[in-house]
């Protein structure tokens, strides 16, 4: 199965899933990655791991529709059958989610629904909730909805600090993102083809 990353910053979890690759956990290939933003740290991490970086910016572009005929055209050359969001902060627009009906995954640092948008750790950790978590979804046109495929709950500890507390979600999310793509992959695989849900 052909991978495409989308990020926009430090692309941690990008390394995690090659990781899983390398050691074989995961049965896939990142065929490329997508960033939005030209100074984002997944730049060298993509460069280290040898995998081509493509860079969109939205701004050069007439029209969100544009921009991401722009970036489908990229992912069909590059063969691309599943795009794993990690850390794109920008919302998929119709003309992606038509390109790529439930083949885009996200990954979300909150139990959703709780928390959803930009800032999912943090805005648990200034609620003084209990608990928190981390949240795999199919994408669909709302901002972090979508058929919930993994979920992992974190306690909020008082000890935690924000920082302590993103390193624990940071965890959480290296290990159960390839998992989850690994499980999803499968359950691609044994439908039936004349079940029009997912293929
Ligand atoms: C992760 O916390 C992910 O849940 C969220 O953005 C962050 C990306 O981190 N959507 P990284 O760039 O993979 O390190």
């Amino acid at each position: 199965m052909r991978l495409a990353v989308f990020a926009s910053g430090n692309g941690s979890n990008f390394s995690a899933i090659q990781e899983a690759i390398l050691s074989k956990e995961l049965s896939a290939d990142i065929a490329c990655v997508i960033c939005d933003q030209k100074d984002a740290g997944i730049y060298q991490r993509a460069k280290d791991a040898g995998i081509p970086i493509y860079y969109f910016d939205i701004k050069t572009f007439s029209s969100k529709k544009e921009y991401e005929k722009a970036i489908i055209a990229q992912l069909d050359k590059e063969m691309v059958e599943l795009i794993i969001l990690a850390g794109y902060m920008r919302i998929v627009g119709s003309t992606l989610l038509e390109a790529f009906p439930k083949r885009i995954l996200n990954i979300h640092p909150s139990y959703l629904p709780a928390f959803p948008g930009k800032q999912g750790i943090r805005d648990a950790f200034e609620a003084g909730v209990d608990q928190t978590g981390v949240t795999i979804h199919i994408v669909d046109e709302g901002v972090d909805s979508g058929p919930i495929l993994a979920q992992e709950k974190l306690p909020i500890l008082s000890t935690d600090s924000l920082a302590t507390l993103e390193a624990k979600i940071h965890g959480i999310e290296h290990r159960l993102y390839s998992k989850t793509i690994q499980d999803y992959i499968n359950q691609l695989k044994t439908r039936r083809t004349y079940d029009t849900s997912i293929n």
